[in-house]
């Protein structure tokens, strides 16, 4: 068995980036600069937002985090992101979810225009990805595909179950691994809270991509022996023991499931870093492609 490290990979390939931003000034070309739009004050999101902008300023990016109550109404949010369109400063950003309940986040998400919608969310996005055309992927799953490709993890005709249809994890995820490109071509079951026994479709997975905000809900017994598990779940989970209140579980049983496993990812350590990275490489995407459509 071999736990992926995420953290590891990540700061490769963050490295990377780092040195084309370098390449990038010392050849007098633009810096990829990313801006992230925060509403309200949750605290997950604070994290991950103060998360992204820290890893621009590790790889040299420039980074602009805008801030708003959530009094903001959705008119004035529109208005914000259709500064962003114009702003030829910046090259990319992304609008943390989720937003307050007064807002649409798919409006908001429509109104992105699609050359800097470095989250992958937008219709045109997941359109191209799903017609196989180059384009921003979403971060976790981009994330997830980096991973099996480090670690060079055979994927082509392999059984692929991916547990849950989120529209920002499961459902493009299930699309990546089903297409007919490298680090794919798998067979792919979704499920999701309409399927039925369960436990006899996770048993037929090679690959069991797992991302339902469930801690510790794929026990030993749901999985086949020598699987790869990706695990995607991060939930906060009140622990007095610990400095901050809580640990952060995964949607995995680690320490039953672990010792069946050909490869398995960690949480914390595992998706988590991966997610940020691809965000990055989205960003340096945008810049690079010069504010022209893919
Ligand atoms: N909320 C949880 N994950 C994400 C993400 O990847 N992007 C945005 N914008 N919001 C999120």
């Amino acid at each position: 068995m071999q736990i992926i490290d995420g953290k590891k990979v990540a700061e490769s390939i963050q490295d990377q980036i780092a040195q084309v931003v370098s390449w990038r000034k010392s050849a007098g070309k633009k810096i990829p600069h990313l801006a992230a739009v925060l509403v309200g004050n949750d605290g997950g999101s604070e994290t991950y937002v103060k998360n992204k902008v820290a890893a621009c300023q590790r790889v040299g990016f420039r980074s602009t985090l805008l801030r708003f109550p959530d009094t903001i109404t959705e008119g004035e949010l529109l208005n914000v992101v259709e500064d962003l369109n114009q702003n030829p400063e910046i090259d990319g950003f992304i609008v943390q979810l989720p937003l307050p309940k007064t807002i649409s986040e798919e409006r908001i998400n429509l109104a992105i225009d699609p050359r800097k919608d470095v989250d992958g969310f937008h219709p045109v996005s997941l359109g191209k990805m799903m017609l196989n055309q180059p384009t921003f992927l979403p971060a976790t799953p981009y994330g997830i595909m980096q991973l099996l490709d480090f670690y060079q993890i055979k994927t082509e005709g392999k059984k692929c179950v991916v547990m849950g249809r989120s529209n920002i994890v499961g459902t493009p995820m299930s699309i990546l691994m089903a297409r007919n490109a490298h680090n794919a071509n798998c067979t792919v079951t979704l499920t999701h809270s309409r399927t039925q026994n369960l436990k006899a479709e996770t048993l037929q997975a090679d690959i069991l991509i797992v991302a339902l905000g469930k801690p510790e809900f794929v026990k030993a017994d749901m999985v086949k022996e020598g699987a790869v598990v990706i695990d995607v779940g991060t939930t906060r989970v009140p622990d007095a023991s610990k400095p901050k209140g809580f640990v952060l579980k995964g949607d995995v049983d680690f320490e039953a499931v672990a010792p069946k496993c050909s490869f398995i990812t960690p949480v914390p350590g595992g998706v988590g870093p991966m997610t940020i990275t691809s965000l990055l490489k989205n960003t340096l995407l945008a810049v690079e492609m010069n504010g022209e459509a893919f």
